[in-house]
């Protein structure tokens, strides 16, 4: 489904909700690879682009990573695996960069409920990030910022809150 006016867009943001639970079914790779396009999208200072990611499809390397977070089932149950890094070679300011990723994860979260999809950010995982690195045997220069496990939701029935505006404004003069 394409995200084609702005009511879908905010219908998007509102209705997309982390999705843990996932059918034992295949994604199709194109979905994959429009959302990360998407993500790809992403505003970043200076037009940096510092994010890399990495695909995981195969069943034993999931497993393997799913030791080393407590939201194993998820990682497990997930059909693809997306794993976003900062490039340090493309980095120009950390906090501008990690901001940058934030957007760029958003996005693929955004175009996969789009997608009828589910998706969820592990960030728990990142006490394991130098670990996760050697296992995939990725160069130093990048660092772990998210692992997104994508698949089809068993069901879509989350809820979620969000505080009252009037807690969040802080000044308005
Ligand atoms: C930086 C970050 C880290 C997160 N880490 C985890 C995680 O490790 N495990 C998990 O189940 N959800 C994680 N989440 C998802 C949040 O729990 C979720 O977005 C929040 O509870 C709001 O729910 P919603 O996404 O359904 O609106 C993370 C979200 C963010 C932005």
């Amino acid at each position: 489904m394409a995200l084609d006016s702005p009511s879908q867009v905010l219908a998007a943001i509102q209705e997309r909700r982390s999705i843990r639970h996932f059918l034992d079914a295949p994604v199709d790779r194109k979905l994959i690879m429009q959302a990360l396009h998407a993500a790809s999208w992403a505003p970043s200072g200076l037009n940096n682009q510092p994010w890399r990611f990495a695909l995981i499809w195969e069943d034993d390397l999931k497993q393997k990573l799913a030791g080393l977070t407590r939201y194993s089932s998820t990682l497990q149950g997930a059909a693809v695996l997306v794993l976003v890094f900062l490039d340090r070679e493309s980095s120009y300011d950390y906090v501008k960069d990690c901001q940058a990723i934030g957007a760029c994860i958003q996005n693929l979260l955004l175009t996969v409920h789009a997608q009828e999809l589910g998706a969820v950010w592990i960030g728990e995982i990142l006490k394991n990030k130098e670990k996760i690195l050697k296992m995939m045997g990725l160069p130093d220069r990048l660092e772990l910022m998210a692992v997104v496990a994508v698949g089809h939701p068993v069901h879509r029935n989350q809820s979620s809150h969000r505080r009252p505006l009037e807690e969040l404004i802080v000044a308005e003069r």
